[in-house]
């Protein structure tokens, strides 16, 4: 599935979409060179969520946790600037297996092996300072579900 937008309050409301349909247990993997709307992505993501918090980039911190009014939490993980993930791949490996959590993670790379394939893959390219091309794959019957739900 494609979806194209034209700016950054677009990127938001398709994240808002995304994330009214979020139940928890959910994996969404960003893919994207640093600046393609990851990070703007999951803002819209956590609206969606009703997060009330100002959802910040994660690449300092690795991780950053949002309480959700429903009793979610909504995980960012950055490793972008991890060469080895060391413990988060730990913490990480028990997010994803966590039902009442909604993982999200920018430069998954290093921690390719603990992803389930079955996840929603996103992918953002930018074809212009404002135009992003937003590819989604389902890796398992969880991202086919969203896909449905999204179409
Ligand atoms: N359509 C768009 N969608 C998302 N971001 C956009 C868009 N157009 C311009 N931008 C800008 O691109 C940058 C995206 O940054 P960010 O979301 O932090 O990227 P990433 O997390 O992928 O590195 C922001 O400065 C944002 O204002
Ligand atoms: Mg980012």
């Amino acid at each position: 599935m494609i979806i194209e937008v034209e700016s950054e309050i677009a990127m938001k409301m398709f994240g808002t979409k995304m994330g009214v349909l979020l139940a928890g247990g959910e994996i969404i993997e960003l893919v994207g060179d640093v600046g393609a709307g990851k990070t703007t992505l999951t803002k819209g993501i956590a609206m969606g969520l009703q997060v009330e918090e100002t959802v910040q980039s994660p690449s300092f911190t690795i991780s950053r946790v949002y309480e959700t009014p429903n009793d979610l939490r909504m995980v960012h993980y950055d490793f972008y600037r991890l060469h080895d993930a060391g413990i988060m791949a730990d913490e990480l490996r028990e997010t994803v297996q966590d039902p009442a959590a909604i993982t999200i993670i920018e430069w998954a790379g290093i921690v390719e092996g603990v992803l389930p394939a079955d996840r929603l893959t996103v992918t953002i390219t930018a074809p212009t300072e404002t135009d992003r091309r937003i590819e989604l794959t389902a890796g398992g019957e969880m991202g086919e579900k969203l896909l449905g739900q999204l179409a």
